[in-house]
């Protein structure tokens, strides 16, 4: 990645979002789009096994970043459906065996939209939800989750590292507690993988989706993770059709996004603990900073237990709609998101019981793997200057 192309369009601090394609990443993917462009279902030909081979690859760097093995791993166009696939595939599953069975799950009022909007949609199915409330830093904490389990819950959804504000979830500790009461567990874990360690396997986790584009990778892939041992968990395919990804995924792979997220996965692996000391440092950087020139600013979300790179802040009395347009070309985000034309405000940071007021006074800013500490103080002087 040319920085310095990245500097001319502007300063970039929404890595939260989504990130650049990894100049390595780039280069692995190429020749998938052109030379090496057989479908990996081709089983009778040359091109076909290259292909294959290819997946095969990156099936294995895919899971060795999450402590999984690789038949663990079945590819999918993203974390949106991952996540829709754990809930519609177990809803399915479970009615298929017990028809008459009432089915209960357990998620928070802080999850991606992708988990908050599907549970309303199982409610209509019938499937008693349970969207329990978080503490003031945006942590589900373990008795809440213990008071709400009853003889019918099937499945524990939550977030790991929460995408608006940072703030880390007690994965292990819930996944024992789910483990006791053989309820599954699911975690999206979209913005922990590659960022903080994870290992599916060891910390007991049953279900997790994750995805290429936050750590460096092409968007339009990601991953389910479908613990395969003690237990094995079941789940109705999403979609019907080849029969590709052993039967649960049909549809023929996108070679190049899944070698990209192959080679994504292992350059987080590799750097997994140097990019974490050089973003926390960098977050520290920033946040000192913007203590500095802003009095008042205020941290959203819990003070350590956050993610590397995140920092969401609340400067009251300032409208973050009306700063936006003053902050030239710095990307960053804002507590209100803008889905069909309307302003939505968040519902994570009024989750963590923050009044509408200061949810719209707040900014998301995640910094990255070409994050520069001249880019964090150019944009803190904007910033400042735009609140005058
Ligand atoms: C926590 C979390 N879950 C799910 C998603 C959706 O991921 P994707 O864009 O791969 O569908 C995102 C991305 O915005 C996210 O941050």
């Amino acid at each position: 990645m040319d920085t310095k192309v990245q500097q001319d369009k502007g300063i970039y601090l929404d890595y939260n979002a989504t990130t650049p394609v990894d100049p390595k990443v780039f280069q692995a993917m190429e020749p998938y789009f052109k030379e090496f462009f057989g479908n990996p279902a081709s089983a009778g030909h040359h091109w076909g096994w290259l292909a294959e081979n290819a997946v095969t690859k990156a099936r294995a760097q895919v899971a060795s970043l999450i402590g999984a093995k690789s038949s663990e791993i079945i590819f999918t166009g993203g974390a949106t459906e991952s996540n829709n696939w754990v809930i519609f595939g177990l809803i399915s599953k479970l009615r298929e065996e017990n028809p008459n069975e009432p089915i209960h799950f357990i998620t928070s009022t802080v999850e991606h939209s992708s988990i908050m909007k599907a549970m309303a949609a199982a409610q209509k199915m019938g499937v008693e939800v349970d969207f329990l409330p978080v503490n003031s830093f945006g942590q589900v904490e373990i008795e809440t989750i213990r008071k709400a389990i009853k003889p019918h819950t099937k499945l524990m959804s939550f977030i790991w590292v929460n995408n608006e504000i940072g703030t880390i979830n007690p994965i292990p500790e819930i996944a024992r507690l789910a483990k006791d009461h053989k309820i599954y567990l699911h975690t999206d874990a979209t913005q922990a993988a590659g960022k903080i360690p994870v290992n599916a396997t060891e910390m007991g986790i049953d279900l997790m989706s994750f995805s290429a584009h936050k750590i460096y990778g092409p968007k339009g892939v990601g991953a389910l993770f479908i613990r395969s041992k003690d237990p094995k968990v079941q789940l109705n395919p999403l979609i019907y059709g080849g029969g590709q990804e052993r039967g649960l995924r049909s549809g023929t792979l996108n070679v190049p996004a899944i070698v990209g997220f192959g080679v994504a996965a292992e350059i987080c692996e590799q750097n997994l603990s140097a990019e974490f000391a050089k973003l926390t440092n960098l977050r520290e950087f920033l946040w000192t900073k913007l203590q500095d020139a802003i009095p008042g600013v205020r941290l959203n979300g819990h003070p350590t237990e956050r993610a590397p790179n995140n920092l969401n802040i609340t400067l009251p009395g300032f409208k973050t709609e009306q700063i936006l347009p003053r902050l030239q070309k710095i990307g960053v985000s804002t507590g209100s998101a803008c889905g069909t034309g309307a302003m939505v405000v968040s519902h994570v940071l009024t989750g963590l019981g923050m009044n509408v007021d200061d949810v719209q006074c707040s900014l998301r800013i995640s910094v990255g793997r070409w994050t520069t500490e001249e880019e964090l103080l150019r944009a803190v002087e904007i910033l400042k200057n735009s609140l005058r």
